[in-house]
């Protein structure tokens, strides 16, 4: 839920006025939303063209011109560890020249009802400054836990249930990359029960090696494939230096 809650931004304008343009939009304000999915990685992306630029942003970049391109990219990777690319650009410019607030949000369960929410802010502009440090500091907690969390708990609470597919709800363009998450963390889990099951059943179908030299000769072929495909598992890990850790 915490991850669906990430996965779609668009509710920034209702629920942080922190995060969110105090200003009415002008008549050339467009917004533009895409989803992208690359293997096991989603990106919900969002962007405010013509847009007047936020609290918090302001705060980073006094100077700014009065309309600028706002974004924010989401990205998601399995388990639920988050990267925001988000900030704010001169229109129709490199957004690296504007004002960059990167952010990790990285999620582990704790048990079927709650979750840790470990999140972490970078920024290029103002930076070194301890008052600019605790005002972003204050906002964004502020943002988070009386307004994103309290959200949460009292959806949740009305829901009755931590399955929410099983409450049939209507789907919004917006649920979009939320439920592409879904059903790559069912497909990978459903991956490890079943390699789990295999494991077990192999286990019971192998004879106790003290059975004699027949059923020991019967387990060592059953179980050399198995060593033979751990090794080459592992070196392929080896060689490609990826050892599953996110970034
Ligand atoms: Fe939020």
């Amino acid at each position: 839920m915490v991850a669906d809650n990430l996965l779609d931004l668009s509710h920034a304008p209702y629920l942080h006025p922190f995060l969110t343009p105090k200003e009415a939009p002008p008549p050339e304000f467009r917004i533009e939303r895409d989803l992208r999915q690359d293997g096991d990685t989603v990106w919900s992306m969002h962007c405010n063209l013509n847009s007047r630029i936020t609290p918090l942003l302001a705060v980073l970049w006094p100077d700014s011109p009065p309309l600028i391109e706002g974004y924010f990219d989401m990205r998601w990777q399995p388990p639920s560890n988050l990267l925001m690319v988000a900030g704010a650009a001169v229109m129709d410019t490199q957004r690296q020249e504007g004002a960059a607030i990167p952010m990790a949000h990285l999620l582990t369960p704790v048990d079927e009802h709650t979750t840790h929410y470990f999140w972490s802010q970078a920024r290029n502009r103002m930076v070194g400054i301890p008052a600019v440090d605790e005002q972003v500091r204050i906002g964004i907690n502020h943002a988070f836990e009386h307004e994103d969390e309290a959200m949460m708990a009292e959806c949740y609470a009305l829901m009755g249930t931590a399955d929410l597919m099983s409450l049939k709800p209507v789907l919004l363009p917006g649920d979009g990359p939320a439920l592409r998450t879904r059903r790559i963390l069912a497909r990978r889990i459903e991956a490890e029960i079943s390699v789990e099951r295999r494991a077990v059943q192999l286990r019971r179908s192998v004879p106790f090696p003290s059975a004699g030299p027949r059923a020991a000769k019967l387990l060592k072929a059953q179980i050399q494939p198995l060593q033979q495909l751990a090794r080459q598992w592992v070196a392929r890990r080896v060689a490609s230096r990826d050892f599953g850790a996110q970034e």
